[in-house]
C-alpha cells in the first residue's frame, strides 16, 4: 500500500504512512499565479493499492479539485485501487433538497470523485452517515469521538457531563459517555433555512457544579457552541469545554466561543489547526487495514 499525503493533509498522511509502515509518495504541489492547482506525483504507484489523504476544509472547492487531480495522476500511473481518505468531507451537509431549486451538492461531488478514478472513500464523522449511500463506490465513516473523549479522560475529566448541542449530536455524546463514564444530554437547536440563524432552547439539565464537555462534529462559525455554552453557564456548570472532530473555526469563531465562557476547544487533525490536539491517524490506519476498506 502506498500513501499519498495531499497538500491539505500532509502531516496526517505522513503519520498514517508511518503507522502502516507504508511508503509516503511525495507530491509536487503549487498554485499558478491565476490560482489554478498543479500536482505531480514524485513516486510510482503502478499496480499498488493507493491511498490519498486529503481533507476538504476551506478552501474546499480547491481542495476537492486537488484530490481529483491526484486521483487522476495515480490512475494514469496504473494504481490498482484508489482509496480517498477525506477526513472532513465538504458539502456533506447539503445532502438533500431543503428548499426548492437547490442542488444535492454531495451527490455531484461523489460523481466527480468517481470520474477522477477514486474507488472507495473513508471519511470521519460525516454529518449524516446515510449521505454515503449516495456514493457510486463504497464509502464509510469512522468516529473520532472516542479518541476525543479519551483525550479528556487522560487529563482527569472522567465523570464529566457530555453535552450534544443539538439532537443530531446525541449519538456522539452517547459514545463519549462510554469513555468518560458520566452523564450525557442534548439541547434542541433550530436553524432558519433562509437566514441561517440558529436558536437553541433552554432546557433543564442537571449540570450544576459539573464539568461539561460539548461534543459536536463541526465547529464552523461557533454559533452552535456559543449558544450551548451560555445555557450551560446559566445552569451552573463549573467549567465548559468544547470538543469537535472538524475545527473549521471560521472567522472569529474561537474568540466568540471563549467569550461565551468556554475554557478550551479541543479538535482533531482532520482539519489542521492550533486546537488539533488529538490525531485521527491511528483511527484511519485501523480503518485502512480492516477488511473491505
Ligand atoms: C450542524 O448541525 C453541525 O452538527 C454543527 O453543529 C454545525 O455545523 C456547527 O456550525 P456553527 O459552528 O456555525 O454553529
Amino acid at each position: 500500500m502506498k500513501i499519498i499525503p495531499g497538500p491539505a493533509s500532509k502531516q496526517l498522511g505522513e503519520k498514517i504512512a508511518a503507522l502502516l509502515d507504508a511508503e509516503a509518495i511525495p507530491l509536487v504541489f503549487k498554485n499558478y499565479p491565476d490560482g489554478e492547482s498543479y500536482v505531480r506525483l514524485e513516486g510510482n504507484v503502478k499496480n499498488e493499492e493507493t491511498v490519498i489523504v486529503q481533507t476538504t476544509s476551506p478552501p474546499q472547492d480547491a481542495r476537492l479539485l486537488q484530490l481529483a487531480f491526484i486521483a487522476d495522476a495515480a490512475k494514469r500511473q496504473g494504481a490498482k485501487k484508489i482509496t480517498a481518505v477525506v477526513p472532513y468531507l465538504a458539502y456533506a451537509r447539503q445532502d438533500k433538497v431543503f428548499l426548492q431549486g437547490e442542488a444535492v451538492s454531495i451527490e455531484t461531488i461523489a460523481k466527480m470523485l468517481k470520474a477522477a478514478g477514486i474507488d472507495s472513500l473513508i471519511t470521519v464523522n460525516v454529518h449524516q452517515a446515510k449521505v454515503l449511500d449516495k456514493f457510486p463506490f463504497p464509502a464509510k465513516t469512522v468516529s473520532a469521538i472516542s479518541p476525543l473523549a479519551e483525550h479528556f479522560k487522560q487529563r482527569g475529566f472522567s465523570g464529566a457531563f457530555a453535552l450534544a448541542p443539538d439532537s443530531g449530536a446525541l449519538w456522539l455524546v452517547e459514545e463519549a459517555k462510554n469513555v468518560l463514564g458520566g452523564e450525557c444530554g442534548y439541547l434542541e437547536k433550530h436553524r432558519d433555512r433562509y437566514t441561517g440563524q440558529v436558536t437553541t432552547e433552554k432546557k433543564s439539565l442537571n449540570v450544576k457544579g459539573t464539568i461539561v464537555i460539548i461534543f459536536d462534529d463541526i465547529i464552523s462559525t461557533g454559533g452552535t457552541i456559543v449558544l450551548a455554552a451560555k445555557i450551560m453557564r446559566e445552569l451552573g456548570a463549573s467549567n465548559v469545554y468544547a470538543a469537535c472532530v472538524h475545527p473549521l473555526l471560521i472567522g472569529d469563531a474561537e474568540k466568540k466561543i471563549m467569550e461565551a465562557g468556554v475554557k478550551e476547544i479541543v479538535g482533531t487533525d482532520s482539519v489542521p489547526s492550533h486546537v488539533s490536539k488529538v490525531s485521527i491517524a491511528p483511527l484511519i490506519a485501523d480503518a485502512l487495514t480492516k477488511k473491505g476498506a
